[in-house]
């Protein structure tokens, strides 16, 4: 048996003559009455392996059923390559086929197909180079933050995917019940009795792992979460999924400043391993995006090609402004004075929507902005309060065309100041029980934030839509595959 070799290793292999078996699927065929060509993909590069078939070795009748998207499996011979670009091609001298595509039926052809198309065949899209471009950054992303955190001696806490309550507020959420829809045991009031649930009381899939992360922090100092979080808001935009993968650092000892440098600090670690680590596909996506982008009218047309936009990020320290300082510089800039923007900045406390985060970022800063000290209305109940007794230590990390990529603040270690805001808020303080005892034990400064993974990811492929960058995306009406 001649072993198999992938073929991102096969094209950094010298072993001319060597004889190996590759597989993989179809991109193109093409060829004459002497000699076809074969681009054959396995998704472990970006990089198709031309195989060269003689057909006075092979007869031609071998490749007649063969067209893109068939599954080969071909043992050959390695040479050196004749043409410019790759170094090496396989002379094939055996070509098993492991199974047709029907040209007639097969809906990815070697063409341009527009992002639209390819949701809708998203069981399919992992062999087109855009998506496995971003299936293999995205796991290389992964394994950086897992790697930064690691490193640094966090310890990775798996925090419960049901959960008993909605701490966070964070947002709507969906429940978890075996109980029949269609006739489910009532209360006498007519509510549904949720103590005849599986849990014996009413759940949901969490909003967040924060909560569960600051009870580690409080014995093991540093950990993280990262798992995957679901809101059930109805809102269909580019940024928002109703299943997403969020990462949770949570300190204990941390306050907001030792917590701001530490996102700075992932979000360079994470980028800059993208950089170093996935050239190939940082490069076809960065050509990708300059076509896209020429389809663009110019003044919507981004001022950096993608590479260079993560090397600038790279290269320069974050903003950091209070939310106070970012209302004053949007009520006084121009989109907000020619009443261009869709929500007019008229009043201190009022929430920054995602036009407000861009214009701070893309047109007044140029750079990454860590906005902090929000407003406590429009912040959640565990955030720690400042001396003002108006705003809270919280802290959003905004970014070029995603705004909000991390939310995050200093927590309130204040057993009483913690109810008093759990009261004014309508938070459950029966629920949260166990929350509040850490603050009654050994209660220390500390401070956490959360990445949304999906956002980062297309920040760092620089694609438009957030259904793009997860594999099997959820939102709104849409649960297939
Ligand atoms: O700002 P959020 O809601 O913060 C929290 O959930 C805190 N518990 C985090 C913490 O302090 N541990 O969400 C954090 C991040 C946002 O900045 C955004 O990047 C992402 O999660 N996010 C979403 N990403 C995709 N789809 C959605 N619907 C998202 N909602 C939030
Ligand atoms: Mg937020």
């Amino acid at each position: 048996m001649i072993k198999r070799i992938k073929i991102v290793n096969l094209l950094k292999s010298k072993d001319y003559g060597k004889v190996v078996n590759v597989k993989g699927w179809v991109r193109t065929k093409r060829g004459s009455k002497n000699v076809s060509f074969i681009a054959l993909n396995d998704g472990s590069t970006i990089n198709n392996l031309q195989v060269v078939v003689d057909h006075s070795v092979l007869m031609e009748e071998i490749l007649q059923p063969v067209n893109t998207g068939a599954a080969l499996s071909i043992t050959g011979e390695i040479i050196q390559s004749p043409g410019s670009g790759q170094s090496v091609e396989v002379n094939a001298k055996n070509i098993e086929i492991l199974g047709l595509a029907d040209p007639d039926e097969y809906p990815l052809q070697p063409k341009k197909h527009s992002l639209e198309f390819l949701r809708e065949i998203a069981h399919l899209r992992f062999r087109t180079n855009t998506f496995g471009a971003i299936a293999r950054l995205r796991h290389a992303l992964i394994f950086a933050t897992h790697k930064f955190f690691n490193d640094k001696g966090f310890y990775n806490i798996h925090s419960p995917i049901i959960t008993g309550s909605d701490a966070e507020g964070a947002g709507q959420m969906f429940r978890v019940t075996i109980l029949d829809p269609k006739n489910p045991p009532l209360n006498d009031d007519g509510s549904v009795n949720f103590h005849e649930d599986f849990f014996g009381k009413a759940t949901n899939l969490t909003v967040s792992g924060q909560l569960e992360a600051e009870l580690a922090a409080m014995g093991l100092s540093e950990v993280y979460t990262f798992g995957p979080t679901f809101r059930a808001e109805n809102s269909n935009t580019s940024r928002h999924l109703a299943e997403f993968w969020m990462i949770e650092p949570e300190m204990a000892f941390y306050d907001i400043n030792d917590n701001m440098d530490l996102a700075e600090e992932m979000l360079k670690f994470i980028i800059k391993y993208a950089l170093d680590n996935c050239s190939d596909d940082l490069a076809f996506l960065n050509k990708r995006l300059l076509e896209e982008e020429r389809s663009k009218k110019p003044e919507e047309r981004s001022p950096m090609e993608l590479i260079e936009k993560l090397r600038f990020v790279l290269e320069n320290k974050f903003e950091r402004i209070t939310y106070t300082q970012a209302i004053d510089i949007l009520k006084d800039s121009n989109p907000n004075k020619k009443k261009k923007f869709q929500y007019v900045i008229d009043k201190w406390g009022i929430d920054l929507q995602s036009e407000h985060e861009r214009y701070l970022v893309e047109k007044h800063f140029k750079k990454p902005v860590i906005v902090t000290d929000y407003p406590k209305e429009i912040k959640a109940f565990y955030m720690k309060m400042n001396d003002d007794g108006k705003t809270v230590r919280a802290m959003d990390v905004l970014f070029p065309q995603i705004g909000e990529i991390i939310g995050g603040s200093q927590r309130e270690e204040i057993y009483d100041s913690l109810l008093k805001r759990m009261r004014e808020m309508n938070v459950p303080e029966k629920e949260l029980w166990w929350y509040l005892e850490t603050r009654k034990f050994g209660t220390v400064p500390h401070s956490g934030f959360g990445l949304g993974f999906e956002r980062m990811v297309q920040f760092i492929t620089g694609m438009g839509n957030i259904r793009d960058v997860i594999p099997f995306p959820r939102t709104p009406l849409n649960a297939e595959f």
